[in-house]
């Protein structure tokens, strides 16, 4: 095939022109805003390894998240980082209707009600103090189907404070329809389920790990996919899917694109993908050092995993892009 009087450079001569022809977009409503709150704070406290990022506490989530709703973000992610003395080995503190996460779920519901998307992260390792996003057996390892009943009860708790969206992220077989059937069961047959369904055990995670004071030693990697297995993740997403995932997520995003998306092609539901802590603090390091320009990079990365396929991205850069786009 030749098109010897075809120009490219032609529709790339004016801004107008390359609006026109642009293929791909980002816009705020397409991005989800990851929040942490911690309790036993009296200030917000900056993560090192996230600059810009923070541990609210319960009055400055209120004010950050009613800003970046009004900024336009198309909704918001919610972490609870509980006391460590308050973490037990079934994460307690998770189901608590006192506990931080459910108290701030209830404290958004009832600022914001539906004027956004109110999501929170339903597992267990930032609530259990061995830092596992399960319960254990007896032999240390983590229980799949003891850890799925907690899943139920996490979930339950987090509709019954006001969560739209559970998002469960730890990847045990069946935890998708173990939460469908208990939601349903307790009345909440409207709670959407954004499933991580093809989460690999990265090294990404780690600035993360310290936004939520993780208790972790080891690893993840009897229940996050290996880095190199694409044909597995496909598998689970269709296991997900199967299960009435009605949102599936693919993480970390810009490594794993191509799983985005192959996710993207055979998903009749929408497509997520996180942008995690390792990303952001990578892009971050790098703009500090006047390597790279922060906007220029955060904005071509966001559209890149756009292009592969995602309708939704999560990134900490959510409530800046809706500036930097405004
Ligand atoms: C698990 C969870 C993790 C992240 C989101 N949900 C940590 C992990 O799996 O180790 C990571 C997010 C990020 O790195 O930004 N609750």
């Amino acid at each position: 095939m030749a098109f010897p009087r075809h120009r490219p450079r032609r529709l790339r001569t004016t801004p107008a022109l390359r609006r026109l022809v642009a293929e791909t977009t980002l816009e705020p409503r397409q991005l989800v805003l990851p929040m942490f709150v911690a309790d036993g704070i009296s200030e917000s406290r900056p993560i090192a390894s996230m600059p810009g990022v923070v541990q609210h506490t319960r009055d400055s989530l209120r004010r950050a998240a009613a800003d970046a709703v009004a900024a336009g973000v198309g909704g918001l992610m919610l972490f609870g980082v509980p006391r460590d003395e308050d973490k037990d080995p079934t994460g307690s503190v998770g189901v608590a209707e006192d506990g931080i996460l459910n108290v701030a779920l209830r404290d958004l519901a009832s600022d914001l009600g539906d004027d956004t998307v109110l999501m929170a992260d339903t597992c267990l390792d930032e609530f259990t103090d061995h830092g596992h996003c399960g319960v254990l057996d007896s032999a240390g390892r983590v229980d799949n189907d003891l850890t799925n009943k907690r899943y139920v009860e996490l979930a339950v708790a987090q509709a019954d404070s006001g969560a739209h969206v559970v998002g469960p992220s730890g990847m045990m077989d069946g935890q998708v329809a173990a939460i469908r059937d208990g939601l349903d069961a307790a009345g909440h047959t409207d709670t959407v389920i954004l499933a991580y369904a093809a989460k690999f055990a990265s090294g990404f995670y780690g600035p993360f790990r310290e936004a939520v004071g993780s208790s972790l030693r080891g690893d993840r990697r009897t229940y996050q996919q290996n880095p190199g297995n694409a044909r597995e993740a496909l598998h689970e997403v269709e296991l997900d899917i199967d299960e009435g995932a009605d949102i599936v997520m693919v993480k970390p995003a810009m490594g794993y694109l191509d799983v985005v998306r192959a996710a993207a092609d055979l998903s009749p539901v929408p497509v997520a993908a996180y942008q995690v802590s390792g990303e952001y603090s990578m892009i971050s390091a790098a703009a500090a050092n006047d390597w790279i320009d922060l906007q220029t990079v955060a904005l071509e990365t966001l559209t890149s995993i756009r292009r592969a396929g995602a309708d939704i991205v999560l990134t900490y850069w959510a409530a800046d892009v809706a500036g930097w786009l405004a």
